[in-house]
């Protein structure tokens, strides 16, 4: 496997491959692997002659008071978990190599990015389109691989993508869970002691919405579920960033549940480890 730190290299790398005629799948992360980036790269390999995985912890992505110094980093542990998956290179570039001096452009999708973890975080989302725009350039692939766990994270590089023509077709993941359905996050790290427990809020009251709407006739107004979410949520002692119904395309606010809503959720454990989940809330026909 191929280690990848500089960006110049990467896209020699790239152009050499495309110029044999290969597929190039990427699989965009932060590093700090688990099952779910491994699905990621399964779906990569199958579907692709070279395989590259980023491994860069985007400090563009993170506000000021956000734990971007404390992010968890294991490259070593990493690069084995790629090497065991087939993966053919590791693209690890420095920060400033990113971002070279005097860098000034940002790539920001406006509507999409506004509600839901755009609220809470602002500037995340032009970090994460800035960063995934130059990815795409440096490794030139023909698909690039997210996990759904990032629901508005994949609706806005798939609108960026078709409105700024990149060569490249996304595709987007099932979300990998623990086994008592905790979605699997670099951050479950963080969770310590009774907060591992009470992280599971977020799973509890997707489940609960969905036997709502599986039980109830008529249509389920959105309002129901996201009052049901706020009980959960705070009985468990998480503190609830946001609950929404939202359609799964457009991302807007839905008032009746319907066969395209997504329940999402933020929620803060122990005041600091802020976790996101979502489903939809009717089975697909
Ligand atoms: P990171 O959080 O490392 O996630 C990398 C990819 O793994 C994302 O597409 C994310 O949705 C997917 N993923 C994370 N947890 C998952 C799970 N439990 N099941 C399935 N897929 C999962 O998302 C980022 O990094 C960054 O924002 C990035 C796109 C790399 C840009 O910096």
């Amino acid at each position: 496997m191929l280690i990848i730190k500089s960006p110049a290299e990467m896209q020699r790398q790239a152009l050499a491959w495309k110029h044999e005629g290969l597929k190039i799948a990427l699989v965009p992360t932060m590093g700090c692997l688990h099952a779910g980036h491994l699905s990621l790269m399964r779906q990569a390999v199958q579907n692709a002659d070279k395989v590259v995985v980023s491994l860069f912890v985007n400090p563009r992505q993170f506000a000021p008071n956000e734990d971007f110094d404390a992010y968890p980093r294991q490259f070593r542990a990493d690069c084995h978990l790629c090497t065991q998956e087939g993966v053919h290179a590791v693209f690890c570039p420095e920060a400033k190599e990113m971002y070279t001096e005097g860098f000034q452009t940002t790539v920001s999708v406006k509507t999409l990015a506004q509600g839901m973890c755009g609220a809470g975080r602002p500037g995340h989302f032009d970090g994460v389109a800035t960063v995934v725009s130059k990815l795409l350039h440096l490794t030139m692939p023909d698909l690039a691989i997210f996990g759904e766990k990032d629901f508005q994270q994949l609706a806005i590089i798939r609108q960026m993508v078709r409105d700024l023509a990149f060569p490249v077709t996304i595709i987007g993941t099932p979300i990998i869970r623990e086994h008592d359905g905790l979605a699997m996050s670099s951050r479950n790290k963080y969770l310590v002691g009774a907060m591992r427990s009470q992280a599971l809020c977020l799973y509890r009251s997707i489940q609960e919405a969905q036997k709502t709407v599986e039980l109830t006739a008529k249509a389920v107004p959105a309002d129901t579920i996201v009052e049901a979410t706020k009980k959960t949520v705070a009985e468990a002692g998480g503190k609830l960033e946001y609950a929404v119904v939202i359609n799964e395309h457009s991302l807007q606010s839905e008032t009746l549940v319907g066969s395209s809503s997504v329940l999402a959720i933020a929620v803060k454990i122990g005041g600091v480890v802020r976790l996101i989940d979502n489903a939809k809330l009717m089975p697909a026909k």
